[in-house]
């Protein structure tokens, strides 16, 4: 990919580049409470966003996309959200400059394999990785967890999905073999070591992705605001989501709205079952774990309401199977990922029936991605 990249850079560009790589994200469990102040339990993926950046004599910005095969040519006093992938690169630069930090023109190419839309946060990787590269190359002196908060404000403001801070987190804090049991309320963090012994994680990509998920990403949001707002006008010592009871939610949210306690009891029942995942976890009982990841699905499917049909029957069609620990739809939702333990020796035949059956049933490709744990954002020498 190094070789690939530059390559491609040198037939667009001049000089000789950086190259800098920022992997995707999968999230154990712990799925929509990193905007909730609560806990979750991402690791990087073996599965990356390349850019190959080198300084110009102006103040132009020069882009190309080698997935898009598209160019972009923009004046650094004149960027503004756009609708393709330039958003995410232009939105990092934005922040920069807002937070005073002096930068001239740059020339970028753009490449990388993971899916787009599939819930691997490929927009967040090439956040962190335009991020990490313009610290490089202008030498901002910038820490990581900075090029993280940089990254998550790009999105957005020039995406507008008012993410949390898991995606970014991940793809520039990732350790091979390790999660990241985050508190995305302090941000303090832990590395916990990831044994999966006789078994891996796959995922399934559904190849949907329903249109109203970045509005009703923003709407789920809003509604736990509302939530957790009730419950500290009653309670002034509750800060987040994990000072919440199920019974205070009982009493106070439930006779105000129905759907604004569904959405607040997923998110308290969630920070519960991460807590029990890790113990889990560091016991090595994957069973237990993929029980968690079943009753994870559930609430995310019933009580937040962010899944879909093809992610439903998705987990419906593994959930009998004794080869397969644990499933659960992964990310934002409707569509993507799902993701899912199972026992190695069965990977293949499941994958060729269940893509068989997904096809008849909803006319769409399913496709398989087993992936492996990697570490962050980093120059590739
Ligand atoms: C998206 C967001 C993350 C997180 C997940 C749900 O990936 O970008 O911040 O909220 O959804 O857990």
């Amino acid at each position: 990919m190094k070789a690939k990249i530059a390559s491609i850079f040198n037939q667009h560009f001049e000089g000789n580049p950086l190259i800098v790589r920022s992997p995707g994200r999968i999230n154990i469990i712990g799925e929509h409470v990193d905007y909730n102040g609560g806990y979750v339990l991402p690791a990087a993926i073996d599965k990356y966003i390349y850019v190959a950046i080198s300084k110009r004599n102006d103040d132009r910005i020069g882009l190309y996309s080698v997935n898009f095969e598209s160019s972009v040519e923009i004046a650094l006093n004149d960027i503004k959200p756009s609708n393709d992938y330039s958003t995410y690169i232009l939105g990092v630069v934005d922040q920069l400059l807002q937070r005073g930090f002096s930068i001239s023109g740059f020339n970028m190419v753009i490449d990388g394999d993971i899916p787009v839309g599939a819930g691997l946060s490929s927009s967040a990787a090439l956040e962190s990785a335009v991020a990490f590269a313009l610290n490089e190359l202008f030498q901002l002196g910038i820490s990581r967890l900075d090029l993280v908060l940089i990254a998550q404000k790009a999105e957005s403001t020039f995406a507008g999905v008012h993410c949390g801070v898991m995606d970014m987190f991940a793809s520039i804090y990732g350790v091979k073999d390790s999660v990241i049991k985050l508190d995305c309320d302090s941000l303090l963090f832990e590395y916990m070591p990831l044994k999966l012994d006789g078994y891996s994680l796959v995922l399934f990509n559904t190849n949907v992705k329903h249109s109203l998920a970045s509005s009703a990403y923003n709407v789920r949001r809003e509604q736990c605001e509302t939530g957790l707002n009730l419950i500290k006008q009653i309670f002034p010592d509750v800060k987040t989501f994990k000072d919440v009871t199920e019974n205070q939610l009982t009493t106070y949210v439930l006779p105000y709205d129905k759907e604004i306690f569904n959405r607040c009891f997923y998110v308290v029942k969630e920070i519960q079952r991460l807590n029990e995942a890790c113990q889990f976890l560091q016991k090595g009982d994957l069973q237990a774990l993929g029980k968690h990841l079943y009753a994870t699905h559930e609430g995310l499917s019933k009580e937040y309401d962010v899944s879909c049909f093809e992610l439903d029957y998705l987990i419906n069609a593994v959930k009998s199977n004794p080869n397969v620990l644990g499933a659960r739809m992964m990310g934002g939702g409707f569509g993507g990922c799902t993701l899912n333990i199972i026992k190695n020796e069965e990977i293949d035949s499941l994958s060729n029936d269940l893509s068989l059956a997904y096809e008849k049933e909803t006319r769409l490709i399913l496709d398989t991605i087993k992936v492996n744990t990697s570490n962050g954002t980093e120059l590739v020498t």
